[in-house]
């Protein structure tokens, strides 16, 4: 069988930083005027308040900082409470097509490769800016990689189960060499002026090359020993926004379930054991046990849950360097944040070295990815 390795990735990050006091401060404005502007109906119990947000909650309840983001400005005005984003036309290059080709050069550049190389391209994201052409064959064009591109949306799992897709297809031989883009751009679909979920997430893009061992010739190469992808149906993390919108009475309007709305306690309770069990299960099933797994890169979503999983699967607390964060400076970056951990902390392994990428998200879906430093 056709041995498949990932050679190169890349991450794309915004300029834009806002921190927890920042992002506090103004959603605190915020509330301050929603209440002024309702005092009448609050005080006549038609109406809540809006309670204020804290950085010590934010930082004890999930582990974030702070957040890259494409505007700031825009999330940071009291009156906004969004992203504010140029409209581009068609002669230009899309915003997500735009971080991923950046993303895309950096991973071509590690895994030595040019785009003659690349037979295929894959968008896997949680949104997709429109509906259609594919945001992957405009970076296809933008990158001039012939063959063939399309995009995916697993919500965070979006990556891993890219990577399977990617492994599969070069394992079946219609492509040498694929490139996975993961452009997140979900500062755009966050309510910024609900405080249970405001400073859940930041905008990034990832990218990767995976090819046949036999063509690859990059320093860091990792083989991809076994690829599992599960999902099971949950309303607990979702977004109603979508074609038919227009065809729904008041769907249009200024909605609250036409962004991303979650349970988060439910998901934290179900997520956890689910996805304790899918890497244990898996590493099981190839023979391998727990003591020889030298990383988890895992999805980063919330600090503790990240420390349930990773002591669930080891047995006991994983070190610092066994199980890398990158939440705290990104937040949650939806499917690009595992590979934004296996990006910046898979260098210092050594050959042989095992290793997890998994992410898991909305769904329900998770992926598990077992990788070997060659
Ligand atoms: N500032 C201050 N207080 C806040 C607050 C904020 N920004 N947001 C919520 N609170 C309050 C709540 O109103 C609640 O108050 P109450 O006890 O009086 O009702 C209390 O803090 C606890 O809120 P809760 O939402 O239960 O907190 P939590 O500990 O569950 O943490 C999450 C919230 C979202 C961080 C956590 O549930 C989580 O990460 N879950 C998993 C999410 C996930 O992985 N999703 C995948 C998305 S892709």
């Amino acid at each position: 069988m056709t041995q498949v390795v990932i050679t190169g990735t890349g991450v794309f990050t915004p300029e834009n930083v806002i921190t927890n006091e920042e992002l506090v401060d103004a959603f605190n404005a915020y509330a301050d005027k929603f209440n002024e502007k309702n005092a009448a109906a609050i005080e006549a119990g038609e109406m809540a308040a809006v309670p204020y947000s804290s950085p010590e909650f934010i930082k004890k309840a999930s582990g974030i900082e702070q957040r890259y983001v494409l505007n700031k400005s825009g999330i940071l005005d009291p009156d906004i409470m969004h992203p504010v984003l140029r409209a581009r036309d068609e002669t230009e290059l899309s915003q997500m097509a735009e971080m991923a080709v950046a993303a895309a050069k950096a991973a071509l550049q590690k895994a030595g490769k040019t785009a003659s190389d690349i037979d295929a391209v894959i968008c896997a994201a949680s949104n997709h800016e429109r509906a259609y052409p594919a945001i992957a064959i405009e970076v296809q064009e933008a990158l001039e990689i012939s063959g063939f591109a399309f995009d995916m949306n697993v919500a965070c799992s979006s990556a891993t189960f890219g990577i399977q897709a990617a492994r599969d297809m070069i394992r079946g031989g219609s492509a040498r060499s694929i490139l996975i883009v993961n452009p997140e751009i979900c500062s755009a679909h966050l309510e910024w002026r609900d405080r249970d979920c405001h400073f859940i997430f930041g905008d990034v893009c990832t990218a990767m090359i995976l090819e046949r061992a036999d063509l690859a010739t990059s320093e860091a190469q990792y083989e991809i020993l076994d690829t599992k992808c599960i999902t099971q149906f949950s309303n607990n993390i979702r977004n109603d926004s979508g074609f038919l919108r227009r065809t729904r009475e008041n769907h249009m309007d200024d909605r609250r379930d036409m962004l991303f709305r979650q349970e988060g306690r439910k998901v934290f309770r179900e997520v956890v054991p689910m996805v304790s069990a899918l890497i244990t299960d898996h590493l099981t099933a190839n023979g391998l046990s727990a003591d020889e797994v030298s990383r988890l890169w895992l999805h980063q979503a919330n600090k503790t849950m990240n420390d349930f999983i990773g002591n669930k699967v080891l047995g006991r607390t994983p070190e610092t360097h066994e199980q890398p964060n990158i939440l705290q400076d990104y937040a949650n970056t939806s499917s690009a944040g595992s590979i934004i951990a296996f990006s910046q902390h898979s260098d210092d392994l050594n050959s042989g070295d095992l290793g997890v990428i998994c992410s898991f998200g909305a769904g329900y879906s998770a992926g598990s990815i077992i990788v070997r430093r060659i």
